[in-house]
């Protein structure tokens, strides 16, 4: 049916030795036990490509086990970096030598992964050009590029349109600017000050995006000798500096793989304990979290997720840039919803097109519906954007297994999460794509007492 899923999803599972693509769960058995979360798959990757910036080599740790990472790695070393794996989790990237690539090439590594975007200012420093091919990532929306390319526009970039991708020349080099973005956008922030970073002069950055993950880039591009100043209202100033060093970095843990293990312990009535997660970055997930009702303990080391054995609530959530509540953390808690008393709503304001996965819950017996405009009558604290949707979902459901496919990261790892709470067996398809994000999630689920097999 959809022959670029599953082709993306099969290269996926090959990248990490996932020996399949499908996995059955007998459901109806809660998680309980502790698994360690590390690097965050939004931080890690771009992390690497900064690595393109500097003229000596950059040592990242904490790195994931995931596809992104690998597909990260294969786009650097068509560009000539020499990525070596030091020790598990830990990669030395030697930009000494880099040079172009071409679209087939970059192609040939990119998949569905919209990271080479990114490649853009470090190859225009370095190279004075640079290919970018026609983008992948999830399809949870248009995700157009309209904002990394005006930024670059801003900042000196000639943008020309070719048929199979974009080719970029600064022929006066970067030059800082003043640049307000439309949306707080995450890879347009990110775009701007791998860009501005080395460009003459000072850039302005103002509606920029302020997620942890950016501010864990800012720290990594400060290690690399540049000057780099957040200012009050989601301003970012950058001083261009002419050189960049190499850096050494443990990358900030996941934030949105320890969110979707907390709601796989409640959806499951289990008890999980996320190694490696911290209260500060996740707060508004856990002010919902204690909301619905689920419970949760803040360790040295981690922090223990759990079920309390008493009935879940339902609530009113939106999406928003940070500090808001994440848009990658709705599609998990949704299917803890599922079990609450009540009818919660859910308003997806950041993507146009993320309650897809919906229509396999329901297929397993979860009563939700989703409202393509929204839903204009409740009172919120995100403003109404035109592109928001509404799920509404209504609880508790029993749910029950079903055959899925995996249609997208987060989407995937909620299917995942309702086959193990729902009673009989699942067959789940395209589970290559949940390796994307997610590291050793084959392996977390048996050490959680999970009962299933790859097949
Ligand atoms: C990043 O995507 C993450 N991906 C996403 O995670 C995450 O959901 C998103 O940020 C929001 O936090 C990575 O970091 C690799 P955006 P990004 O630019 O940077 C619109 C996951 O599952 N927009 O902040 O692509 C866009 O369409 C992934 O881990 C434009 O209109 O997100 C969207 O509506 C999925 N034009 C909004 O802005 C542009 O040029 C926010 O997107 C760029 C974005």
């Amino acid at each position: 049916m959809n022959s670029h899923l599953d082709l993306d999803s099969r290269k996926a599972a090959q990248r990490v030795g996932l020996t399949s693509d499908t996995i059955v769960i007998r459901g109806g058995k809660p998680l309980n036990g502790r698994i360690e979360v590390r690097g965050a798959k939004n931080l890690v990757t771009k992390a690497m490509v900064a690595a393109l910036l500097a003229d000596t080599p950059s040592i990242l740790k904490g790195v994931p086990e995931i596809s992104d990472v690998h597909v990260v790695k294969g786009l650097l070393e068509a560009h000539g970096v020499v990525v070596d794996e030091l020790m598990p989790g830990e990669l030395r990237l030697d930009p000494s030598n880099v040079s172009s690539a071409h679209f087939a090439e970059i192609n040939a590594h990119a998949g569905s992964s919209r990271i080479p975007i990114l490649f853009c200012g470090p190859l225009l420093h370095q190279l004075g050009e640079a290919f970018i091919p026609d983008l992948g990532g999830c399809r949870i929306g248009d995700r157009p590029i309209d904002f990394h390319l005006n930024a670059l526009r801003a900042l000196g970039a000639v943008v020309e349109k070719l048929d199979d991708g974009i080719h970029l020349t600064a022929p006066d080099g970067l030059i800082g600017a003043n640049i307000e973005l439309p949306f707080p956008s995450v890879g347009a922030t990110e775009q701007v000050l791998l860009s501005a970073v080395r460009a003459e002069g000072t850039t302005e950055l103002k509606n920029a995006a302020i997620e942890p993950e950016i501010m864990d880039l800012i720290a990594i591009l400060q290690k690399m000798g540049a000057i780099i100043s957040v200012e009050p209202n989601r301003v970012i100033v950058i001083e261009g500096v002419q050189k960049l060093r190499g850096y050494v970095h443990t990358a900030i843990f996941d934030r949105n793989e320890a969110a979707s293990w907390a709601s796989a312990a409640l959806a499951t009535h289990g008890d999980i304990t996320v190694g490696g997660a911290k209260q500060q970055e996740l707060m508004t997930f856990l002010n919902v979290y204690r909301k619905v009702g689920g419970e949760f303990e803040v360790l040295e080391d981690g922090i223990r997720f759990y079920h309390p054995g008493t009935p879940l609530k339902p609530v009113m959530v939106e999406t928003d840039v940070h500090p808001g509540f994440m848009t990658d953390w709705q599609q998990p808690l949704i299917v803890a919803l599922t079990q609450a008393e009540g009818t919660s709503v859910v308003h997806e304001t950041v993507y146009e097109n993320r309650f897809g996965f919906t229509d396999a819950l329901n297929t397993m017996g979860a009563d939700i519906t989703v409202h393509q405009s929204g839903i204009a009558s409740i009172t919120r604290r995100v403003p109404r954007r035109p592109l928001e949707q509404a799920a509404v979902v209504t609880g508790p459901t029993h749910l029950t297994g079903a055959d899925v496919r995996v249609p997208d990261l987060r989407g995937g790892f909620s299917h995942l999460i309702a086959a193990l709470a729902a009673e009989g067996t699942s067959t789940i398809s395209n589970v290559g794509i949940i390796s994307r994000g997610y590291e050793l999630f084959i392996d977390k689920l048996e050490q959680l007492g999970a009962d299933f097999e790859l097949v």
